[in-house]
């Protein structure tokens, strides 16, 4: 049991030993927050963390009173969780305690992914109502407590018990009331090509925030929030992280009050939404995400990564190993034919690549980026035979297939745009705005839906198609939709990511076998809630082994290794120019769902056999590099950004692999080393260096587990050093983008303990 109410008191105490978060009923009836974060005992009251009575801001309008479900205009001037429009126009409300019940299990939220129990003693739900007498509304505020994880998830589901309509202007999944500001607030930020870089500052006076009013979550900052403590490291001290369970417009903000308190809060964004809520209706939120962590930011991530990965993730490929790609589209972009994407599978397949992915370009006329989206008709000028003979002979080199779509988007220069003009959002009358020359269908109409499932339906189901990748490239503008009246149009962008919601539904329920992977002009709508349908994203379009340090770096805040894909390219880079070594471009992707962006029939003998070897390589480990426990060691976010590490270690900690990466060489290298984490102290393990190529490893060392994680591994000079060398500083200057890759395997018996 992890929710305990004492009825004398009011209270309610959340806790499982890893996370505690308590409430109480104030005296007025209102929902009072107590406490979040670190695990407290329970039995004895908390009340005295809030105030020793609260009924209302009588006197002292403007105090920092910690509230759940804090609404404006009742003497808290700080921003809202709710903001609800009654029949006279006022946002005045009551919200005092109803009852309450608590159910084994977590609920589905209706229309909504979520993170899920597989089996009820999993977690326990808490649903509480408050009812504001005047307009009849009812606020049920859910929070799951996980048994064995340092995370919650909340919830709110409104549902009008008046007689006349109310309007929804706000309804933020979470608020959170903290007794101080003495945080850092970390967020996660950038723009195409550079997404998810770590924005790392204090919490001052006033509010901060992030967000998106694109219609998706966005390249531009992610729905998440972390705040640590000022001296909180990778693996010490004191973090708490928000994420939003969501793909659409969403706000994450921090506001500091004049006493030094803080309140977060996250949900959908305010701004450009409002719901129209008749009698007798219910609208739910999505949900919101808690995470506390007493180990920094790394343990932060980790609790991230384990719930994502197990019970956000869903379908077979959760713990499906997810194989090695080739993708077509930095090969060939638009010009390809039948026989040269066979050409390409079949080289991929002698390199051991399991399943070919031919990208945009393959329907309507499409040569370049002008036309053809909406017309999810094969190519006959490119594909004569039809997508159904090139699944064929793919598939007879033994490798499985992948296509790439863009559903959620037409061109004007298609038929699909000719028949249905007014299927494209905008308003008319006024002139729409394009963005890569395309237009975006309004998801929020049922018909267009409709239309959807049945045309990627008959695609899926044409030929056996074992992945898809689910393409987004442009934001909305102009919104409007003649399906709703005018004092309704707020609703638009959240009724489209419904329409998303529900087409990812249908086709994932339709090809339960198919693997989908989420991509939006790279990361741009990479969040939890596309991993609730595509359990991996296309991380990011900048395949540069040195951008994706810090790219990868920042996605693994929040996101585990299992959902970024990340991707070998040829050199010259095609984002950035720069040259870097083959090997460093595969020991960067290897952290990740693996996979190339190339075209091998352009590759010399010499580099064929390489990537051969590092298929091969990783093939050996994947399940480590998907699955391990991500730990960060090095960030390219602090000091000069020269150096990254970071490892993946086993359950039991019987394997490793550790990367290490270092942009630019400098002579007379200080000495260097690194430690580890996630070890067993006790064990010896075997370390073996791979350096220049996934051949014969550069050198193997026996070292301890306590020394691999107090004293750390010998980067410079370099432990083992290479068969022959003298460490000096000449010769082990391997030049710029030099990448590093350690693998530690447990040898038995332990010194200590049990074999000892
Ligand atoms: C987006 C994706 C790329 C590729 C192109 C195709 O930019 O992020 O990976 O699929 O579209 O047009």
């Amino acid at each position: 049991m992890t929710v305990h109410w004492d009825p004398a008191a009011r209270e309610w105490h959340l806790a499982n030993g890893r996370v505690s978060f308590a409430m109480r009923v104030l005296e007025n009836g209102w929902l009072g927050h107590l406490h979040a974060g670190a695990p407290l005992g329970v039995g004895a009251s908390l009340r005295h963390l809030g105030p020793a009575a609260f009924a209302g801001f009588t006197n002292r309008v403007g105090e920092p009173v910690a509230l759940e479900v804090p609404v404006p205009g009742v003497g808290d001037f700080r921003v809202p969780a709710l903001v609800v429009e009654g029949p006279d126009g006022s946002t005045v409300l009551d919200l005092r305690y109803a009852g309450h019940r608590v159910e084994p299990g977590k609920p589905e939220l209706p229309g909504l992914p979520s993170t899920y129990a597989e089996d009820p003693a999993e977690a326990e739900t808490l649903e509480i109502d408050l009812r504001d007498e005047p307009t009849g509304l009812l606020v049920t505020v859910r929070t799951t407590m996980f048994a064995d994880r340092p995370v919650l998830a909340r919830s709110l589901t409104l549902a009008n018990g008046g007689g006349a309509a109310l309007t929804v202007r706000c309804a933020m999944s979470a608020v959170l009331d903290l007794p101080d500001a003495g945080w850092r607030l970390v967020t996660l930020s950038g723009t195409w090509a550079r997404e998810r870089y770590v924005h790392d500052r204090a919490l001052i006076p006033g509010r901060q925030s992030v967000g998106s009013l694109r219609g998706a979550s966005g390249l531009e900052h992610n729905p998440f929030l972390a705040l640590r403590r000022e001296h909180a490291t990778e693996d010490a001290g004191e973090a708490i992280g928000l994420s939003l369970v969501y793909s659409g417009n969403f706000l994450a903000e921090a506001e500091v009050d004049p006493f030094h308190t803080t309140r977060l809060r996250i949900g959908i964004h305010p701004e450009a939404f409002s719901w129209r809520l008749e009698p007798g209706a219910t609208f739910t939120t999505p949900e919101a995400v808690l995470a506390f962590s007493a180990e920094g930011l790394g343990g932060l991530s980790e609790a991230f990564h384990a719930l994502y990965r197990s019970r956000l993730a869903r379908g077979p490929w959760r713990d499906r190993p997810r194989p090695v790609v080739l993708n077509n589209w930095e090969a060939t972009y638009f010009d390809f034919d039948h026989d040269r994407l066979v050409a390409i599978a079949a080289r991929a397949k002698a390199l051991g690549v399991e399943l070919f992915v031919l990208d945009d370009g393959w329907f309507g006329r499409r040569d370049n980026d002008d036309s053809s989206l909406g017309d999810w008709i094969v190519d006959r000028r490119k594909l004569p035979d039809g997508l159904e003979a090139l699944v064929r002979d793919v598939r007879a080199l033994g490798l499985r297939f992948g296509l790439w779509i863009e559903p959620e988007m037409v061109n004007p220069d298609s038929d699909l745009f000719r028949a249905h003009p007014d299927w494209a959002i905008g308003v008319p009358g006024r002139a729409r705005t394009e963005s890569r020359q395309q237009l975006v269908l309004d998801l929020s109409r049922p018909e267009v839906v409709d239309h959807l499932t049945e045309a990627l339906v008959a695609v899926l189901s044409s030929a056996p198609i074992d992945y898809v990748k689910w393409d987004m490239n442009r934001n909305i503008t102009e919104p409007w939709t003649p399906s709703l009246p005018p004092d309704r149009q707020g609703e638009l962008f959240h009724r489209y990511i419904l329409g998303v919601y529900e087409l990812y539904r249908r086709l994932t329920a339709r090809f339960p076998d198919t693997l989908f992977e989420s991509c939006a002009s790279g990361g741009g709508r990479f969040d939890p809630g596309l991993l609730a349908f595509a359990p991996q994203a296309w991380t990011s379009d900048d395949t540069d082994a040195v951008e994706r340090l810090a790219i990868q770096w920042g996605t693994s805040l929040a996101y585990p290794l299992s959902s970024m894909a990340a991707h070998v390219a040829a050199v010259p880079n095609h984002q950035t120019g720069r040259i870097t070594p083959l090997f460093t471009r595969a020991a960067v992707a290897m952290f990740g769902a693996f996979g190339y962006e190339l075209d091998p029939t352009a590759m010399t003998d010499a580099d064929l056999a390489e990537v051969a070897r590092q298929v091969a390589w990783y093939l050996e480990r994947r399940e480590l590099l998907q699955y391990g426990r991500f730990l960060r060691l090095r960030s390219p976010f602090e000091g000069d950004g020269n150096e990254t590490a970071w490892m993946v270690v086993d359950a039991s900690g019987e394997r490793a692999v550790v990367g290490h990466y270092r942009v630019l060489a400098h002579p007379q290298p200080v000495r260097n080393r690194l430690r580890l984490r996630g070890l067993d102290p006790d064990a010896r393990y075997r370390v073996t260096t791979w350096a220049d190529g996934f051949g014969a490893p550069v050198g193997s060392v026996e070292r301890a587990g306590d020394e691999l994680m107090a004293v750390g591994l010998g980067i410079e000079p370099p432990d083992p050093m290479p068969a022959g060398a003298v460490f000096d500083a000449i010769r082990f200057i391997r030049g710029d983008f030099a990448a590093r890759l350690f693998e530690l395997r447990r040898i038995q018996p332990r010194r200590r303990g049990a074999g000892a």
